[in-house]
């Protein structure tokens, strides 16, 4: 899987004799890190950590675990680290050189081996600017009592917790052992290690191979609940019995999910619920899934963010993307697991909407990107760029068009047979684009006949005779979007019983409106107090387009209690937009920014 390709500017292997050490052209396997697999593959990393919230930083150690013992160089990813030392199985110190500081990569480790060494361990501190970390003050929790920490690594972001070969084209086990201070609790991406007495000092493992943007730590004040036999929700304590109720179905989600993509292979499947500032909707950190509270609607109607985080045990979590060019395989991939799940749960309408939904997104999406001269192709040559910059919509939606049209061009019952085939000629490994549409032309030979897969791939925009998925449902209420809200027939619908998909899509069909029509579409939906932050955000956003009398307030609380970049984004646009709150917007990004990840940011600053 790893033996693809070159990134651009590097050549073959050079060994130029004579000098103190060799030096080395390496071999990059992807243009996000600076490892190099024929130095030797991590296999196994131990972590060993003090969680300082005074200073903000990690403290202590990591041991790589090689495939094999090498000489010569081996080079890691490291970003804002602070490398005390460098030692050999045997507590000898080893020579080390840290790179200049690169915009995207961060800062090569080059650790120099005189003789064959398998094992290495690196002494380091983090910056309390670690891109990975957020260190969030009490009062950006729920109770406000005590601090809270919490790690998002996708895409290359570990590099900035320890150092590593930080690329999902390698697979690490992992064991950590973790002092936190006392009265706090903290989860992995692992298995929790036998409780010793001191409830201070934690362990954890991880026996299964992932790749370094899984690994991921939480601590703060939490509590937990069981589901199920398998799965447990973990909180703050005023949060854990609302998440406990939101997401009830998590079992039933994963035997639906088990019953499509076959057993599920993490033993436990936990989740925890997050303080707001968390930037995701979800992340599926194995074992462990991060929420975003921006789930906890009170009536379990954002709940396919589970089933799309749970869906990635299979299609992300087992088979990975080998770089961020092939990360479409993960998302559009995990897209389309996730409305099978909502197809046995909910029923295909669901799913069928979703889709639907999906597609006006997608949509918004080309044209958004197309205008700002930016890559749409499912595939690309990502040198240079930065993962978190690329990050789009269209490797989840475009994804899962082309993998439905995978599946329309040899039916169903073929189509489920092979996606066990893929997840088992595949499990534990990690994939690239080439690799998958080879596979496709093996396994389903047919459907490469009449799937224009390069196009798919490789193609900017949305091939002509993509599927499409339609709804009865929509399909009236983007009549009644067309006509509002001078249609008089309004007043005899009944809103109250819409699903979250049926608002969202009836909201993205309406045209502009002014201030009063924006407040009286707030009343008619009940948009203004619903307890469902995606509804929320959508008419903030147009409340702030319209300026919508007295809204500042209302802009205000959300823009600083929210850090779910999806949420935050629009509702900051749409103020910038509007002269009225335009000076607004850039006062609430000052005041915000420290509170938010480094991703949340870089998005905001793009604005
Ligand atoms: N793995 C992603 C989140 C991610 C992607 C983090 C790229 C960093 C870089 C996660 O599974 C995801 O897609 N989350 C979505 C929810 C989903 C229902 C589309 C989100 O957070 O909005
Ligand atoms: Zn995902």
């Amino acid at each position: 899987m790893i033996e693809r390709r070159q990134a651009a500017g590097a050549g073959n292997r050079l060994c130029i004799a004579g000098g103190p050490d060799y030096i080395f052209e390496p071999v990059r396997i992807d243009p996000h890190s600076f490892a190099d697999p024929s130095q030797g593959k991590t296999t196994h990393v131990a972590f060993d950590w003090s969680v300082d919230f005074d200073a903000r930083v990690l403290r202590g150690s990591v041991t790589l675990t090689l495939d094999a013992p090498r000489r010569g160089p081996l080079d890691l990813d490291t970003r804002g680290l602070t490398i005390e030392a460098v030692e050999d199985g045997d507590a000898g110190t080893l020579r080390f050189e840290l790179g200049e500081d690169q915009p995207v990569l961060g800062r090569r480790l080059r650790i120099f081996r005189n003789e064959p060494l398998g094992v290495v361990t690196i002494r380091y501190t983090t910056s309390p600017e670690a891109s990975a970390l957020m260190w969030l003050e009490p009062s950006q929790t729920a109770s406000g009592n005590h601090p809270f920490l919490l790690s998002q690594c996708q895409a290359i972001h570990a590099r900035s917790i320890a150092p590593l070969q930080d690329t999902p084209a390698i697979r690490i086990t992992y064991d950590a052992t973790v002092a936190i201070p006392d009265g706090l609790s903290a989860v992995m991406s692992a298995a929790p290690g036998q409780a010793a007495g001191d409830a201070s000092q934690l362990s954890f493992h991880m026996p299964q191979p992932i790749p370094p943007y899984l690994l991921a730590i939480a601590v703060g004040e939490l509590d937990s609940r069981d589901l199920g036999p398998r799965t447990r929700v973990h909180a703050e304590p005023t949060v854990v019995d609302a998440a406990a109720q939101e997401f009830a179905e998590v079992e039933q989600m994963l035997e639906a999910a088990e019953g499509l993509f076959g057993p599920y292979e993490w033993e436990r499947y936990d989740f925890i619920v997050l303080p707001p500032s968390f930037p995701l909707g979800g992340m599926e950190n194995p074992r462990m899934t991060f929420l975003t509270p921006t789930l906890l609607a009170g009536d379990r109607s954002l709940v396919s963010v589970l089933a799309h985080e749970l869906a990635h045990s299979w299609t992300g979590n087992l088979i990975t993307n080998a770089t961020n060019e092939d990360f479409w395989l993960n998302e559009g991939w995990t897209v389309y697991a996730e409305r099978r799940i909502v197809e046995v749960l909910y029923g295909k309408e669901a799913a069928a909407q979703q889709a639907r939904l999906g597609r006006v997104t997608l949509d918004e999406t080309l044209k958004s990107r197309e205008k700002a001269g930016k890559r749409t192709a499912l595939s690309y040559d990502q040198a240079g760029l930065d993962p978190d910059g690329e990050f789009s919509k269209i490797p989840y939606e475009k994804g899962f068009l082309f993998v439905s049209a995978l599946e329309r061009a040899v039916g169903r019952a073929r189509f489920d047979a092979f996606i066990k085939h893929y997840l088992s000629t595949f499990r534990f490994q990690s994939l690239t684009t080439a690799q998958f549409a080879e596979l496709v032309g093996e396994a389903l030979p047919d459907a490469a006949a009449t799937v224009d897969i390069d196009a798919w791939l490789f193609t900017d925009g949305l091939p002509a005779d993509a599927p499409t998925f339609e709804s009865e449902r929509l399909a009236k209420l983007s009549e009644l979007a067309t006509a509002w809200p001078d249609d008089p027939a309004r007043l005899d619908q009944t809103t109250s019983d819409w699903t979250t998909t049926e608002a969202l899509f009836f909201l993205s069909q309406l045209s502009e409106l002014d201030a009063p029509d924006t407040e009286a579409l707030g009343d008619w939906l009940g948009l203004r107090d619903t307890g469902n932050a995606e509804l929320q955000c959508v008419w903030l956003a147009r409340a702030a387009a319209a300026d919508v009398d007295g809204i500042a307030d209302e802009l205000t609380a959300f823009v600083g209690r929210v850090g779910r970049t999806k949420l935050v984004v629009p509702v900051l646009q749409a103020m910038l937009e509007q002269p009225a709150l335009s000076e607004l917007a850039r006062q609430l990004i000052e005041r915000n920014h420290v509170r938010w990840h480094s991703s949340t940011r870089l998005a905001v600053a793009t604005l």
